[in-house]
């Protein structure tokens, strides 16, 4: 959530911060704003809206310097205004200062620490960071940095700029991400290393405090009490097709049609021999063989779906309870989990900060923590004794697709392993599975094909909808539950989900005349029940539309549409039926004018709670 940017250089530094805007401005896209350095004075330019709209607002001024901040935000106190927006100043003008995060005090902090009668620019909670700056700044930033982070309670990432120091960028973060990269005669601040990844090779990533002050030739760094210290630096790996559309209109459809790449891709690094391998799991055999009691999945948003194919692959394969979790939910109950628990935790960004909280909340109970995810280096990541990545490349798209899908591979895959370790399958089995597995990638372009022209067809029957219904059973309510929030998060249809067997209980009664209901019905065992499920809502007047596989498909009826996609494993078969839901929503919000890459409202990266 929010962006932030920050360069100190030789150069004019006023069109890199844009840029560099530009490409954060996936973590939020409701207001944003920049300060400079010039003639040692503070400048700030802010504007409410897109980035476009800061343009035309420097467009008025020109303003240039060597040395500025930028920040793009995502609203979380005081509404997406342009006096909320940052930078924000400090009252004698000294310091300009960008955040991303949430300070939880900062109401107690105007109250006890700051005087009675001060006013304040806007209603964030940003604010009292650079009020605390002015009040502990005695020549030294470092200090000033060092005095204030210790009032604050929550998490930050900042950049500073400070009218003394006017070559000198200054930046400090807490459970908040910041990196900090030196090109040859430049160097930048960034929340995300998207923003700042061509510039050079090395990258450094703040945590816990740490501080660090920037020269256009030089870093230092120094610890959350001021102390400097030696920081090492991080590799960066760049994959430039990944930042650019390419020859589609949206990320989200170009991410779709990644999806064979990346499901190939996370496969290939988690099978050898027609065996699974996890690289990066130390878990004793003898954990999943004697001691593990229970498996508990959690994460948020999309990532809590996958969590909940998982179990339904999971359990049955490997005979060990298997519960998902809310990671916000989670954070705050009393979990019964012990050593005897592996704790999954699943994450794209793997910035969320409730996924986080969660998974120190199960570290500090003793589970065995294990994480999916699809960022390295990220808070998750880097916090997780085990970690599966997934392949699936930088997503850019506010919805999830690919890494969705490419987190579908790690749980099958953790899965069967486990499952091999505890003996409930034998090794042909596991050949089995894997040689499969090695056909998904292929199912899936083909299915993308398959059903491309008729969800097409479906959207343009659809878009007008106020409301649209998903329904299925275990595995299938799983995808459904994906399909649904894919639906309402980028054409804001009001979109709801229900297991199939649980509409009668109350909200059959919205099912009008014409209602879509999106019926998954791929399970053999209880195809029978979703039918009667399909045949009680088009009794009463739905558009039923239902998506299954080749084999089933002669068997379906009361469907007004049936969307088709190829056969493979039971326990695979969510990878392909999530295929044409994440369609139907893409097609959707274009007839719908929607913004499909960022939908309002939303942020990629939740790092707030
Ligand atoms: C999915 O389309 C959403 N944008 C959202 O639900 C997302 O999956 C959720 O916020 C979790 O994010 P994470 O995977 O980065 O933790």
């Amino acid at each position: 959530m929010c962006g932030i940017i920050g360069k100190t250089g030789i150069n004019n530094v006023v069109p890199e911060l844009i840029n560099g805007l530009k490409s954060l401005e996936y973590r939020g896209y409701d207001s944003s704003g920049i300060a400079v350095i010039n003639n040692g004075k503070i400048g700030r330019f802010r504007a409410s809206g897109k980035i476009s709209e800061l343009e035309k607002e420097l467009e008025k001024y020109r303003p240039e310097s060597e040395i500025g901040i930028g920040h793009t935000r995502w609203a979380t106190h005081g509404s997406p205004t342009k006096e909320n927006a940052h930078p924000h100043v400090s009252p004698n003008g000294k310091f300009a200062l960008v955040h991303n995060g949430i300070i939880e005090n900062a109401e107690e902090i105007k109250k006890t620490l700051l005087p009675p009668d001060r006013e304040y620019s806007s209603k964030t909670d940003t604010e009292v960071a650079v009020h605390l700056l002015e009040k502990y700044y005695d020549g030294d930033p470092v200090k000033a940095i060092v005095s204030a982070c210790k009032e604050i309670k929550g998490s930050y990432a900042f950049g500073i700029l400070c009218e003394d120091f006017p070559n000198t960028l200054f930046a400090v973060a807490s459970a908040s991400p910041l990196v900090a990269v030196k090109g040859e005669k430049e160097s930048y601040i960034a929340s995300d290393l998207c923003a700042v990844r061509e510039k050079a090779d090395l990258v450094y990533r703040l945590t816990e405090g740490e501080i660090c002050s920037i020269e256009h030739n030089e870093i230092k760094f120094f610890d959350s009490e001021g102390k400097e210290i030696e920081k090492s630096a991080d590799k960066i790996s760049v994959d430039a097709q990944d930042l650019d559309k390419g020859e589609y209109e949206h990320f989200m459809i170009k991410e779709i049609m990644q999806q064979p790449q990346a499901v190939r891709n996370t496969i290939e690094s988690l099978v050898s021999k027609g065996k699974i391998i996890l690289p990066e799991v130390s878990i004793t055999k003898g954990f999943f063989k004697n001691e593990i009691s229970e498996i508990v999945i959690v994460a948020c948003g999309s990532a809590y779906h996958t969590g909940l194919v998982g179990k339904n692959v999971i359990e049955p394969l490997c005979k060990v309870p298997c519960n998902v979790h809310i990671a916000s939910e989670f954070r705050y109950s009393e979990p019964l989990v012990n050593e005897n628990t592996l704790a999954v935790f699943i994450s794209q960004s793997g910035e969320t900060a409730d996924t986080l909280a969660a998974l120190r909340l199960a570290k500090k109970c003793g589970a065995q923590v294990l994480s999916v995810v699809n960022v390295e280096g990220s808070a998750i990541a880097e916090e997780s004794d085990n970690v599966i990545y997934t392949k699936a490349g930088r997503e850019i798209a506010v919805a999830t697709t690919k890494a969705y899908s490419a987190q579908l591979i790690a749980l099958y895959a953790l899965g069967i392993f486990i499952a091999k370790q505890r003996g409930k399958i034998t090794s042909e089995q596991e050949r089995n599975f894997v040689e499969e597995m090695k056909r998904l990638p292929q199912k899936i372009g083909e299915t993308l094909e398959l059903v491309n022209e008729d969800v097409k067809k479906l959207a343009k029957e659809i878009f007008q909808s106020p409301d649209i219904f998903y329904i299925g059973r275990l595995s299938d309510y799983a995808t459904a539950s994906e399909g649904s929030l894919k639906m309402k998060e980028i054409t804001y249809i009001n979109s709801q989900v229900y297991a199939a067997g649980e509409l009668k209980h109350g909200t059959i009664s919205l099912i009008n005349e014409g209602t879509p209901v999106v019926a998954i019905a791929s399970q053999c065992g209880i195809f029978s029940k979703t039918l009667s499920n399909m045949a009680e809502v088009s009794a009463r007047g739905a558009k039923v539309i239902a998506v299954t596989d080749e084999e089933l498909r002669g068997d379906v009826t009361d469907a007004d549409e049936i969307i088709t996609v190829k056969n493979t494993l039971k326990e695979f078969k969510s990878s392909l039926l999530v295929l044409p839901l994440q369609l139907l929503s893409y097609y959707t919000a274009k007839l719908r004018g929607c913004n499909i890459d960022k939908p309002k409202n939303l942020a990629k990266s939740v790092t707030v709670e």
